[in-house]
């Protein structure tokens, strides 16, 4: 699996994090001789990270635009942080079982098409159509209302 140009929302803050989600997934299923490798858990532990940091980076870009989906899409990462959570819990409790290498794989491959290539493709149209709207501090909860 390979990172492409149409992928890009235009946003290099995201598409660096997306960019890095692919080539991590990629690096997953060309390893996937079995889950007992450590090549899995070196992913889980990357994913793990970027949950709590780059999620968080990015939901506060939302945040900072005043992008009106941005609680929308906040649920859609807390969603990918409990779904890493739980596979990375089910590893803890068992290295020798194929599924959580199983749920991931079927988790990422969702991800990259429902997430990356959609919702996060109109966050990007929505930030490169109000300039200077992101780079700020956070803003304020009001700026979730529409
Ligand atoms: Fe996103």
């Amino acid at each position: 699996m390979e990172w492409k140009r149409e992928f890009e929302i235009g946003v290099e803050l995201i598409d660096g994090h997306n960019r890095q989600l692919f080539e991590r997934f990629g690096r997953l299923l060309d390893g996937a001789r079995g889950w007992d490798d450590a090549g899995f858990d070196e992913t889980l532990a990357f994913l793990e990270a970027r949950a709590v940091d780059q999620l968080e980076e990015e939901r506060r870009l939302m945040l900072a635009s005043g992008y009106p989906l941005a609680e929308e899409h906040a649920r859609a990462h807390a969603r990918f942080v409990e779904t890493v959570r739980e596979v990375a819990e089910q590893r803890r409790a068992s290295r020798a079982s194929p599924w959580p290498g199983a749920k991931l794989t079927l988790f990422l491959s969702s991800w990259l098409r429902e997430h990356v290539l959609d919702l996060d493709q109109d966050l990007g149209r929505f930030l490169r159509t109000h300039p200077g709207r992101g780079a700020g501090d956070e803003a304020p909860q009001a700026a979730l209302e529409p």
